[in-house]
């Protein structure tokens, strides 16, 4: 029967970033009233949990991931009576919702850090990483207390006249980290984590979770001969992330938050790490047991190609390192990585079977918004014009490192895969009545928009609809276990899986190639097939053609209803 996964292991997640969703107030900006404004239309897809970017008071300068007040709201995006709405109307849908905590660090203008550099003595001082520069400091404060690398490229220390000291920061010199070895540091955040829970949120996102601790020795991170980091590797810009990423102490910290997270249990709740390292290394996030972090997002999908073979080894890896309790999640694009179109080619055909693929695997699905309808990577922003800080950091880098960069994933203007949500054929592509949207709108959008896919059963949005839905009608597709199958036909353009559940086997094939493939169904025949290419499922034996680019789900029972 389906229920007996915890919810959060069966559900579809879908990423709003709140700036670019939609506009109710035409200033340019999206807000939490025009989320709610679409909350009807995320409910007729399919989806069944809403993970929102930050939305708390800050200053902006990582739009939102800088934040100055842990405890109220931003007010281009409404206010605390607007967030309690959200929280309201998405669970009055039956729907959950997950809000992003950014544990490692705050704003430069939160008090407590206006505070903590305003002296040496300041009671708040060790809410922060303060250390002393290597050589007497003179007026510049002479060199950095160690070789630390922020998670950028250049000394994650900065010099602050007023008390001549350093303060650590992973991110960008706006974002210092807090200092998690003071206990009220910790009391103070878990606090924060408390307060959002008893407001409604059924998850939490954590924020850069791999960089918590530091090392206390403050001792130089060796050397590397990486130059880049990944997603996979934190390692880069020559030396190891030894001291500053992935420190045994924040794997520990993981299950302290759990326990946190756990006081709340109707319903239960989860977190979702953004963690970066080896599939090995994150699993010891969420600990042998599963009693760690809830979830972790595992990168390594943002860079697999597309073909029978490489999704084959990357659902083998994730099957072999998070088997049950544990549990993979699937990602094919968020608010810091090129559009999933981009490696797609734009091609719909592609984008349908991304949705299949992700939609029936074992794992939990993130979906970024717009990826419902193909949206693509908003290449050629002027890079003058970017208001990612990012990009400004970028201008100074070698220009010789940029091309490896962008194969790596890694973008220089974050603002490429931000665009607003294109809903129609309005103005702005109906994300604003306003004047001028806080980011261009897609050149794409008078074809790419939710109203010109929403009646067509071929679009894009058709099938990840489709899927999404097949997904949470099958106790199978959305709580059964996974294993590999051999197709008869060419394995390296046929990837076939099983998911088993007690009352329901699914068997899914997945065509990702450009060739009309024969699929024999004598052996194991099934009640109904359903197609990620049109609505209505056929019978289940025989001989049948899989189509290119074409996915199909054959149940051997209806299943339970939900
Ligand atoms: C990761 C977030 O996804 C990104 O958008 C943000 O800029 C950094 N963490 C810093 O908070």
């Amino acid at each position: 029967m389906i229920g007996e996964s915890p919810w959060w292991k069966r559900t579809t997640v879908y990423q709003v970033y709140p700036r670019s969703f939609s506009d109710s107030n035409a200033d340019g900006i999206g807000d939490l009233p025009g989320v709610i404004d679409r909350l009807d239309y995320l409910h007729w897809l399919g989806v069944e949990t809403i993970w929102l970017s930050p939305f708390y008071s800050s200053p902006q300068t990582d739009f939102g991931y800088d934040i100055s007040d842990h405890f109220n709201i931003a007010p281009e995006y409404g206010d605390l009576e607007d967030c309690r709405r959200l929280i309201d109307e998405v669970h009055a849908r039956g729907m959950k919702i997950v809000l992003d905590m950014v544990l490692n660090h705050t704003s430069i203008e939160h008090p407590w850090f206006q505070e903590s550099r305003s002296s040496r003595n300041n009671d708040r001082r060790d809410f922060y990483i303060w250390r002393d520069g290597r050589r007497a400091a003179g007026s510049s404060g002479g060199a950095p207390p160690n070789n630390w690398r922020s998670m950028l490229g250049n000394s994650g220390w900065h010099h602050d006249p007023t008390t001549d000291q350093w303060y650590w920061a992973s991110f960008l010199p706006f974002q210092p980290d807090l200092n998690y070895r003071n206990p009220a540091v910790k009391q103070a955040m878990l606090d924060v984590v408390r307060h959002w829970l008893r407001e409604g949120a059924d998850g939490l996102r954590l924020d850069i979770f791999n960089a918590i601790f530091k090392d206390a020795s403050f001792a130089d991170n060796p050397f590397s001969l990486r130059p880049l980091p990944s997603e996979h590797n934190p390692d880069g810009f020559f030396q190891r992330a030894l001291h500053t990423q992935n420190h045994p102490d924040t794997i520990a910290f993981a299950r302290e938050l759990r326990a946190v997270v756990d006081e709340f249990r109707d319903p239960p709740r989860f977190v979702v790490g953004e963690v970066f390292g080896h599939t090995d290394l994150l699993r010891e996030y969420c600990g042998a047991e599963g009693q760690g972090l809830n979830l972790v997002f595992l990168f390594k999908s943002l860079r697999t190609p597309l073909t029978a073979p490489a999704l084959r080894e990357l659902v083998r890896e994730f099957e072999l390192a998070f088997p049950e309790p544990l549990f993979p999640t699937y990602v094919f694009g968020n608010h810091d990585r090129p559009r999933g179109m981009e490696r797609l080619g734009n091609d719909p055909a592609k984008a349908r079977m991304l949705a299949a693929f992700q939609l029936t695997v074992r794992g939990v699905p993130f979906l970024y918004y717009g990826e419902e309808i193909g949206l693509g990577h908003h290449h050629g922003m002027p890079h003058e014009l970017a208001r990612d800080p990012i990009a400004a950091r970028y201008r100074f880098l070698p220009r010789w490192l940029l091309p490896s960069m962008r194969r790596r994933g890694i973008l220089i203007n974050r603002d490429e895969c931000r665009s607003p949500m294109p809903w129609g054929v309005g103005p702005h592509a109906g994300f604003s009545s306003g004047e001028t949207p806080w980011l261009p709108v897609h050149p794409d959008s008078p074809l790419i928009n939710v109203d010109a896919q929403r009646g067509d059963p071929g679009s894009v949005l058709s099938s990840y609809r489709r899927m999404l839905n097949l997904r949470r009608h099958s106790p199978a597709l959305s709580d059964g276990t996974l294993a590999l199958i051999e197709p008869r036909a060419d394995a390296r353009r046929v990837l076939a899986f099983a998911r088993m559940h007690a009352h329901q086997t699914a068997r899914v094939y997945l065509n990702l190639s450009d060739r009309e493939l024969p699929l024999d169904l004598r052996d194991a025949p099934g009640v109904r097939l359903q197609s990620n290419l049109h609505d209505t499922p056929e019978a289940a034996s025989g001989r049948r053609l899989l189509a290119p680019w074409e996915a199909v789900v054959i149940f051997d029972t209806d299943g339970v209803a939900t």
